[in-house]
């Protein structure tokens, strides 16, 4: 009984769809199957099947192919909910574009990217991590959903190991630095992409994951949020000052090496300053000038600001508990 009371809602819903496709409506009559508001409109998928065996199993196979998944296109129209009403199409024995059939697909030049989006965007605007889609840098630059997911085959995006290989397809300067001697392990699949950016969009610079590049990456390094007693004012700013998180040669992925990565923001104090505090490892003979620190400690600064991030020495007796030696 309700199962007849819902295809005869389909059929009038079928009709009124190719009223709306006469009267040149049709972007319209899709606007309100991806809203996912109606049922099936156009021909069932094993129709389509005849002539599109693969993309018919994958969908099936997939998340929006179930029934089971209540809110996905399998309970809103099939295949006409992303490629609008196919009946024509299969009339006129199918064909590229042939009977007003759409594809949304990233590498499509059939439809505006919005237009694409709007069908996605229909059932997945809600949701945080969406929000910000609009006006996002991929969202301006004319991105489709689809430049980076795919609908009928695996999405290559959604596993870590795969992903990288579609934001290398326009992100060449990133792919040079993921392969340098010192980088995160996102080639392996351990870090990926997406654990430091939303592609989707964000209010963070650089389309971060977290509100600001620090939060980001407090969400693995929590070491580093301190608090700290005396803290290193860079280190709270922006871990990107110092560190390219992508991939560098010096070591650490730092940007440079110290010590020349300190004095972009430091004047080199000359040897004796050591020696005053008693440090380690100083004689007072070899250490004098401005120079000889940096020649003779192969890690330079931070053999004895070994704190670099913050340091917690407590002493009120220490000389100089606020220059993260120790
Ligand atoms: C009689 C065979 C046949 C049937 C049935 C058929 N199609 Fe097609 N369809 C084709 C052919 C042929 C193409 C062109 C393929 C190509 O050029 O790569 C095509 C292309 C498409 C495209 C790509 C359009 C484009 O412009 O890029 C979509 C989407 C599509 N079909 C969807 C469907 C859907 C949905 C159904 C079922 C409701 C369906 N087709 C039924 C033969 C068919
Ligand atoms: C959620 C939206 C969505 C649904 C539902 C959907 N498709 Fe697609 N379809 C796409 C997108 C996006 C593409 C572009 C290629 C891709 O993403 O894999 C596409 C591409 C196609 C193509 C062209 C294949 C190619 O290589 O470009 C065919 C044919 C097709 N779909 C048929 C179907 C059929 C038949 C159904 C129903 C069984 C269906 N689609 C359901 C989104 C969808
Ligand atoms: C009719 C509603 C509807 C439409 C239209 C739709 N989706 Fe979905 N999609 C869903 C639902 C429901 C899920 C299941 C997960 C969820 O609840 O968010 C889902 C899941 C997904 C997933 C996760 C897949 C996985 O394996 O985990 C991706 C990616 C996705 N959709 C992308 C898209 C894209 C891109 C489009 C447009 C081409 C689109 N969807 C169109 C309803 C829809
Ligand atoms: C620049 C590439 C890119 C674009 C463009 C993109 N996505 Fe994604 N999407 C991803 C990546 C990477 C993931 C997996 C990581 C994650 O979950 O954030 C993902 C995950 C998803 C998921 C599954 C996880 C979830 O959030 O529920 C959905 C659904 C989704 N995207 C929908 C969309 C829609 C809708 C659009 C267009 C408005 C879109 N995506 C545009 C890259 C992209
Ligand atoms: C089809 C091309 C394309 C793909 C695929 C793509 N992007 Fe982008 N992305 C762009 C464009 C264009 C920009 C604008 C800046 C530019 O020209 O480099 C951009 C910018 C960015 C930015 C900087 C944003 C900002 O506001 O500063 C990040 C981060 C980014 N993309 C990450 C990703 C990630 C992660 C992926 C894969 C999940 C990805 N992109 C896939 C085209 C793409
Ligand atoms: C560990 C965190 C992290 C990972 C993983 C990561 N990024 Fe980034 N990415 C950042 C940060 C932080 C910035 C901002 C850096 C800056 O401005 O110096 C950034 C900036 C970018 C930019 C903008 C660059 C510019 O010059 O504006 C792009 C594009 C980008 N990342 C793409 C990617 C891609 C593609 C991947 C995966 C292969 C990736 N990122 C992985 C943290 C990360
Ligand atoms: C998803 C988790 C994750 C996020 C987010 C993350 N990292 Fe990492 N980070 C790792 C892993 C895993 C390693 C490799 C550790 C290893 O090899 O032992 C690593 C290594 C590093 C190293 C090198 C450590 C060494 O011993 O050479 C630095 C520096 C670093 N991360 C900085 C950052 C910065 C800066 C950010 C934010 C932009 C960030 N990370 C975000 C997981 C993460
Ligand atoms: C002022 C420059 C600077 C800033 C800013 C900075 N770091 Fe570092 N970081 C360094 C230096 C220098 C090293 C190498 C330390 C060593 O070799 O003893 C390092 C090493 C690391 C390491 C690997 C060794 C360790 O201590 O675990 C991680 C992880 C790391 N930084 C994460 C971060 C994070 C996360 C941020 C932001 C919250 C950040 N860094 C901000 C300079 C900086
Ligand atoms: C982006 C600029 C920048 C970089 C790069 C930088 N610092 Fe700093 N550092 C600061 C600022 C700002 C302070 C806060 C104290 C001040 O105002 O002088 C500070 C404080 C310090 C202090 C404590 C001194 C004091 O007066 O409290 C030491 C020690 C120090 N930095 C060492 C280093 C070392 C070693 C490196 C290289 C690994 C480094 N810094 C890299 C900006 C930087
Ligand atoms: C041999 C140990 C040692 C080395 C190597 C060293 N420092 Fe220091 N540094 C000290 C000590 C001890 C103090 C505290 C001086 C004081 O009490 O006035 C200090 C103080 C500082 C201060 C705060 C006072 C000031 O002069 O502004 C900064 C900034 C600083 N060091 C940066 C650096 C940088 C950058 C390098 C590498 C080029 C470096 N240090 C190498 C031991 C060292």
């Amino acid at each position: 009984m309700r199962a007849m009371h819902a295809s005869r809602f389909a059929l009038g819903l079928g009709e009124l769809f190719k009223c709306l496709g006469r009267l040149g409506l049709a972007g319209l009559a899709l606007g309100i199957v991806g809203a996912g508001s109606a049922t099936a409109a156009g021909p069932a998928p094993e129709v389509c099947a005849n002539c599109h065996e693969a993309a018919v199993a994958y969908y099936k196979g997939s998340i929006h192919g179930q029934k089971g998944n209540l809110r996905g296109p399998a309970n809103a129209g099939e295949c006409s909910t992303c490629h609008g009403d196919a009946t024509e199409h299969v009339k006129a024995g199918g064909g590229k574009g042939v009977g007003g059939i759409k594809n949304p697909g990233g590498k499509s030049a059939s439809m505006a990217a919005d237009d694409k989006n709007a069908i996605c965007l229909g059932c997945h605007a809600g949701g945080s991590k969406r929000t910000h889609w609009e006006g996002s840098t991929h969202q301006t630059r004319g991105n489709a959903c689809t430049t980076c997911h795919t609908m009928h085959t695996q999405d290559k995006v959604l596993t870590k190991l795969t992903q990288p290989e579609v934001c290398f397809n326009c992100h060449k300067q990133q792919r040079i630095e993921v392969n340098r001697a010192f980088r995160h392990p996102i080639l392996e699949g351990k870090v990926a992409c997406s654990d430091c950016h939303n592609p989707h969009g964000s209010i963070g610079r650089a389309l971060m994951k977290r509100d600001s590049v620090v939060d980001t990456c407090y969400q693995c390094h929590a070491e580093k949020r301190g608090p700290f007693v005396h803290v290193h004012e860079p280190v709270n700013e922006d871990c990107s000052i110092c560190h390219n998180p992508h991939g560098t040669v010096a070591d650490s992925l730092l940007k440079t090496r110290p010590p020349f990565l300190c004095h972009q923001c430091h004047t080199p104090h000359g040897g004796t300053i050591a020696t005053l505090r008693g440090q380690p490892g100083v004689t007072t003979g070899a250490l004098t000038g401005k120079h000889s620190i940096n020649l003779t400690q192969a890690r330079g600064c931070l053999n004895c600001h070994t704190q670099i991030h913050g340091g917690n020495n407590p002493s009120l007796t220490h000389p100089t508990p606020q220059f993260m030696l120790r």
